[in-house]
């Protein structure tokens, strides 16, 4: 059983869709908030938010599948995703020298330090998203 596109080309669409992008939204809005939250000591209040934004996230992503916004055999899509991945390091790097560089011209150096070192470990995290769909893609879908 599966909810895959049953709202797809129906008067519900548009609806679902708004949702869902509402949804991706407020994962951003509530993880910008609980770093701000934290970055004011209020711990708490930054895990709450986590939680809340968290939620937000799989909403999004119900409401898309909903809508069938991506491909139910998903195994190709997968891999088109490892390969945005896997460059990702690339540019998100090219932003985390950017942002250091900006150290010297706007007289921020030890917060753009800490952001470009925080980037930096971001773009690892890229690299190792693509490392981790291609041993999935290895292991369920080696022809692709
Ligand atoms: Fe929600
Ligand atoms: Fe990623």
């Amino acid at each position: 059983m599966s909810i895959y596109g049953l709202t797809k080309g129906t008067e519900l669409e548009k609806m679902v869709s708004g949702a869902a992008q509402a949804e991706a939204n407020g994962t951003m809005v509530y993880y910008a908030l609980a770093r701000l939250a934290r970055e004011q000591g209020f711990v708490d209040v930054a895990e709450q938010f986590i939680e809340i934004a968290n939620q937000e996230a799989v909403h999004a992503g119900f409401y898309a599948v909903l809508n069938g916004q991506y491909p139910q055999d998903f195994w190709e899509f997968a891999a088109s995703m490892q390969k945005a991945e896997a460059n990702a390091e690339g540019h998100i790097g090219e932003i985390a020298a950017k942002v250091r560089a900006l150290g010297e011209a706007k007289g921020c150096q030890a917060e753009c330090e800490e952001a470009a070192r925080e980037i930096e470990v971001f773009a690892a995290q890229e690299k190792n998203h693509g490392v981790i769909l291609d041993g999935l893609l290895k292991k369920y879908h080696p022809q692709a």
